[in-house]
């Protein structure tokens, strides 16, 4: 049975390069699940976009003294060229900064408050004067009034550890560039979600997801809820760079960009229908119970995720679609949120402002990008932090990807080449011999073990799976030596390499999720015409917010997820090796680009 599969993955902040812990964490993982489901024949939507609102972005262009428009626009352009040089292959991948994101934001608040969940309330706020605006909590520091420090940020001080009230700060000071003026507290008022009528509906939520969620993630989830409960929570700013709240008299406000960003996972698909040109086609992952929605999200944003976005969208019931469509249909809550934990780099935290990273764009310069996917998911933070160690990219790229998988596949391919003229040795199938048939049954049983892997998102087991059945091939190979038998009895040499270029076969298929530009060559060398995967393009946008570029996917039909079906006599392409094995060197100078 076809399945409908959403792949949603975070929407980046445009305030930063993107690196290898982003990739990993999120992207990554969910571009190898979408590229495998496609392979199964699934439907699949993989979606996201730069988050283009909220205090780190205006910070980010306050810092650069540009328009926030043009830094988010800038990041932006950046964020998809990785993501096509390194193949995360988004349906679409766009920004929050859209006219039809606005309108299934401002849709999703006016269905809350059609049910009642919303509530406004009058509090103090810090106000500067110079700037005549209020300046949201991150913009101010002052002296804690718990531990006496004197760079203690109003909502929280890194000195004692503790999350303050920002209104009992002592001394505050405006952070923003040029402003000397002294922040006063000034009466304001807002928009409240009462997340607290929904606390039981989404325990319940998460405990029906038990069996297939990961401990890390639904044991925080539920913990957090038993000691603080879902509590109100304040979904509008002061602020003029955002979303308008939908409300006569509250200009010069907006909706906090948490509350907007996440509402993404559906404004997203219903734009991608659009430029799809099947206005409808986003409803067989919204308004199908059955479709499956995957989170791919750093450790950092579990609770939104699991707790506030499923709660955002029962409170909105059918109202949603009411408002927006005139049918009451309810919205699908998501299935799984397999969040990572983090990757850090040499035994440090990864910090753009030390520069201790390793950038995706500028990876890509000095590296290929399955070498990079391929050590990202050996490397994967699945069940706690894991750490990206140069030594250990350079070994594993050189011992696993070059050693055991590319030369298996080079070293078959070219001697077939080279000794059977261009062809797939002509055998007769019903003559091969009991350890041809029990490699090649070993080999079709991977396609479950790999398959069920990456059905419940455990990716490092995955591709380790795929990786000890290229050993197996190995093997296999050493102990029928075709190159010797060869010379002596070229009817046996040939079932050999028949049998080995059949199991290669299979195994692409199996490791293309993972390293899907390699495994592409590899199956044009096999002489096939209809590619694995798709095409990832980039697009213009025009809308009433002025243009955007947005990234997309084009596929190919039909289900690839199966055994190699190899024909004796087939003719192949000239092969070359697939991977490059890294210098020992690469290992010091990589290690001395860090900390400068
Ligand atoms: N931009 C935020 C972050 O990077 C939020 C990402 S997830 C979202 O942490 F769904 F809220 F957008
Ligand atoms: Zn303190």
């Amino acid at each position: 049975m076809t399945e409908n599969i959403l792949i949603a993955v975070a929407w980046p902040y445009a305030n930063a390069e993107i690196h290898v812990g982003n990739l990993t964490g999120s992207h990554l993982p969910g571009d190898i699940v979408a590229r495998y489901h496609r392979l199964k024949g699934n439907k699949v939507l993989m979606i996201t976009g730069t988050d283009s609102h909220g205090t780190p972005v205006t910070m980010s262009a306050d810092r650069l003294g540009k328009p926030v428009e043009e830094v988010y626009k800038s990041y932006h352009e950046g964020f998809i060229e990785l993501f096509k040089q390194i193949g995360i292959s988004y349906d679409l991948y766009t920004s929050t900064h859209t006219e039809n994101h606005f309108k299934v934001s401002q849709t999703m608040f006016l269905a809350l408050q059609k049910n009642g969940f919303l509530f406004t309330k009058v509090e103090p706020q810090w106000f500067s004067p110079g700037l005549k605006r209020f300046l949201p909590d991150r913009y101010i520091e002052g002296t804690c009034y718990i531990c006496g420090d004197e760079n203690a940020r109003s909502d929280q001080c890194d000195k004692c550890g503790n999350v303050l009230d920002p209104t009992k700060l002592v001394n505050p000071r405006s952070k923003v560039a040029g402003d000397a003026s002294s922040p006063e507290l000034r009466e304001t008022e807002h928009f409240y979600i009462d997340f607290s009528k929904l606390e039981t509906d989404v325990k319940n939520y998460l405990k029906e997801r038990a069996e297939h969620m990961r401990d890390t993630v639904l044991g925080e989830s539920l913990r957090k809820i038993e000691a603080e409960g879902l509590k109100p929570r304040a979904i509008t700013r002061d602020l003029d760079w955002g979303i308008p709240v939908p409300v006569a008299g509250w200009d010069g406000k907006c909706l906090y960009v948490w509350f907007e960003a996440v509402i993404g996972y559906l404004s997203a698909p219903i734009e991608w229908a659009q430029v799809a040109g099947q206005p409808e086609a986003w409803r067989d992952w919204w308004t199908n119970p059955a479709a499956k929605q995957f989170h791919f999200i750093g450790k950092d944003n579990i609770f939104f995720h699991t707790s506030l976005w499923p709660a955002e969208l029962m409170g909105v019931g059918s109202a949603f679609m009411e408002i927006f469509a005139g049918e009451e249909v309810p919205l699908t809550l998501p299935y799984d949120v397999p969040a990572n934990q983090f990757m850090n780099l040499e035994g440090k935290k990864i910090s753009g402002s030390h520069n201790w990273g390793v950038w995706g764009r500028d990876a890509l310069t000095r590296f290929d990008p399955d070498a990079l996917r391929y050590y990202l998911t050996v490397n994967m933070p699945e069940s706690k932090d894991s750490d990206w160690d140069w030594a250990e990219f350079v070994a594993r790229n050189n011992n696993e990807l070059v050693a055991t998988w590319g030369n298996l596949a080079n070293r078959v391919l070219a001697f077939c080449y080279k000794n059977w003229e261009g062809f797939v040795p002509n055998v007769d199938l019903s003559t091969l011999r009991d350890a041809d048939l029990e490699l090649l049954k070993t080999i079709e049983n991977g396609f479950n073990i790999v398959g069920a892997e990456l059905e419940s998102v455990r990716l490092r087991s995955a591709l380790g799976e795929a990786m000890k059945l290229a050993t197996v091939v190995n093997v296999y190979l050493d102990v029928n030596a075709p190159w010797s038998a060869f010379k002596t009895d070229k009817d046996a040499a040939g079932k050999t390499v028949y049998t080995a270029l059949k199991a290669i076969d299979s195994l692409k298929v199996m490791f293309s999720p993972f390293i899907p530009f390699t495994s592409e060559r590899l199956h044009v060398f096999f002489g096939y015409e209809t590619p694995l995967f798709g095409e990832q393009f980039t697009e213009t946008v025009k809308d009433s917010l002025g243009e955007h570029t947005v990234l997309r996917y084009k596929g190919v039909e039909g289900l690839q997820w199966k055994p190699s079906d190899l024909k004796p006599g087939q003719k192949l392409n000239q092969p070359a090796p697939l991977f490059k094995k890294l210098e020992i060197d690469v290992i010091d100078v990589e290690r001395g680009r860090l900390g400068k």
